[in-house]
């Protein structure tokens, strides 16, 4: 795996941070995250920090540094759902499940984002599960709705 990873990075010259992004980008649609391997591939490759690329990659929301799940969770905390309850949704959600923002359960069945507004907030609190939106969440719906997912 690793040595794929160095094959994808090798591509990109010049050897520069202009490269950063679109190596991110290649290295995450094939293997569906960055993983911490291609983490020191870019680092070593380009010649910077690890921390320099988690602070470039903060500002795009599309790079994950944790594998998928088979389904993948987004909690909205946005301010219309924050005001409706989307804290303590979040509070079950991590204790339901185990995980916290950013990570993925043991098994693989669930990986989990807070995201700032999933665009539909006359219908908060939200969570969306892969494509599907759910409105106007409970605890107990939460749990109904997490027990349709394998
Ligand atoms: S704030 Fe949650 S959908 Fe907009």
């Amino acid at each position: 795996m690793a040595g794929s990873i160095v094959s994808i990075i090798g591509k990109y010259t010049p050897r520069d941070k202009s490269n950063l992004i679109a190596i991110l980008q290649n290295v995450q649609k094939k293997k569906g995250y960055i993983t911490p391997e291609a983490v020191d591939s870019i680092a070593n490759h380009l010649s910077i920090s690890r921390s320099q690329i988690f602070g470039v990659a903060s500002f795009y929301s599309q790079f994950k540094f944790y594998p998928p799940g088979r389904n993948s969770i987004k909690i909205c905390l946005g301010t219309a759902c924050h005001v409706q309850g989307g804290d303590f949704l979040l509070n079950a959600l991590k204790s339901e499940i185990g995980i916290s923002p950013n990570e993925t359960t043991a098994d693989g069945r669930f990986d989990l984002e807070r995201v700032a507004c999933l665009g539909c907030c006359a219908l908060a609190p939200v969570v969306m599960v892969n494509d599907a939106i759910f409105s106007n969440m409970s605890v107990v719906k939460l749990k109904e709705i997490l027990n349709q997912y394998e």
